[in-house]
């Protein structure tokens, strides 16, 4: 089966066998099933943080566990069950409409919800490990569910115990939020408050910053509908102070933003300093709004993009003395 329209890369990679899970039910009949058992497992959400370099030769299996389910509620708080399946964007949106605060500012963002906790997904000043209360799992060895608190899924800036010592071990199957029914906006990063002034808005609500939210990212970063990308490609750096004065010495502008390890630098600054932003070699290339994004512009293949990825990695490197990591998983 064809994964074309399971990434947002659009890469032309096949899968062994292709089947979609639409409840736990559903995914534990799957892990079960006798003619997949000797078959390793691989499991797709939105597509949108992968790169797939080739064929997988596995059963992909692709999470279409649905459904936002409100558990509980008092004055000040709400808790909603949300199925790994459901898009990302699209509980983004059922929150702002119901004046639940705490996820406004990763509006736009593509992917699941079961998506979400992996790599802690983060924009704007807001991270999705402050909402979350629990991760539910199962277990692909066994299909015993485990609820993981907050603090096991030991989150950090894109990064979760899942992506980690957990790697491939468990399947997330629905994500426990707590939502602010008294929003505390979060407009000081970027370019947020300069967007809500543009669209005039003179009272602050979750609707508007959404709204400024999603017009920063239209303006910067490529639609996966009409060019194939998944989003930043690289992780920002974080470096000592001192290799930051370093640098800050040779280049005055580079921006940072103060962190308990050092200084993390935005590595599209470092891409584009090290002459890449735009670039475009064949079907494949550099963003040229946002040199962290690596596009496919059709046709292009996942090995062009790792190679790609690697040019950048060591001429940054070499430039610089950094080597970025990338933040999407190579498949
Ligand atoms: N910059 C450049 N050139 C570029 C791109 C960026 O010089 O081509 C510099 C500019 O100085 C700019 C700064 O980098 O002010 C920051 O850029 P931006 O606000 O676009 O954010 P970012 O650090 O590049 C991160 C996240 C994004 C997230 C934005 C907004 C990572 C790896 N990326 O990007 O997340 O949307 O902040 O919060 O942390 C994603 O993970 O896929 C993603 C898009």
């Amino acid at each position: 089966a064809s994964l074309h329209q399971y990434n947002t890369f659009g890469l032309h990679a096949k899968a062994k066998v292709f089947v979609e899970a639409r409840s736990v039910k559903d995914l534990i009949e799957i892990l079960e099933a006798k003619e997949w058992k000797s078959l390793p497992r691989f499991i797709l959400g939105g597509g949108s943080n992968v790169l797939l370099t080739g064929d997988i030769s596995a059963l992909v299996i692709h999470n279409r566990i649905d459904g936002i389910v409100e558990t509980a509620a008092d004055e000040e708080h709400v808790r909603l069950h949300v199925g790994a399946g459901e898009m990302w964007h699209d509980f983004v949106m059922y929150c702002v409409s119901k004046e639940y605060a705490g996820v406004e500012n990763l509006s736009l963002i593509p992917g699941t919800v079961g998506a979400a906790p992996m790599q802690n997904i983060g924009a704007y000043g807001m991270e999705v490990k402050n909402v979350i209360e629990t991760v539910e799992a199962i277990e692909m060895e066994t299909g015993d569910l485990r609820i993981f608190s907050n603090q096991e899924c030991q989150f950090g800036y894109r990064e979760s115990i899942f992506k980690k010592e957990l790697k491939g071990k468990y399947i997330i199957t629905g994500v426990n939020f707590v939502l602010n029914k008294i929003p505390q906006y979060h407009i000081e990063y970027g370019d947020i408050s300069k967007t809500l002034e543009e669209h005039g808005v003179k009272e602050l609500s979750l609707r508007a910053v959404s709204n400024a939210v999603i017009s920063i990212r239209r303006s910067k970063l490529p639609d996966p509908a009409q060019i194939g990308n998944a989003g930043s490609f690289f992780k920002n750096p974080e470096i000592s102070l001192g290799d930051y004065e370093r640098i800050k010495s040779k280049y005055p502008e580079i921006p940072g933003y103060p962190t308990d390890l050092g200084v993390k630098v935005p590595a599209g600054w470092l891409i584009e300093k090290s002459g890449w932003k735009g670039y475009r070699e064949g079907q494949v290339g550099v963003h040229t709004r946002q040199a962290l994004v690596l596009v496919n512009y059709g046709g292009g293949t996942g090995d062009q993009i790792r190679m790609l990825s690697q040019k950048i990695q060591d001429s940054v490197e070499s430039k610089f003395e950094i080597r970025l990591t990338p933040e999407v998983n190579l498949v």
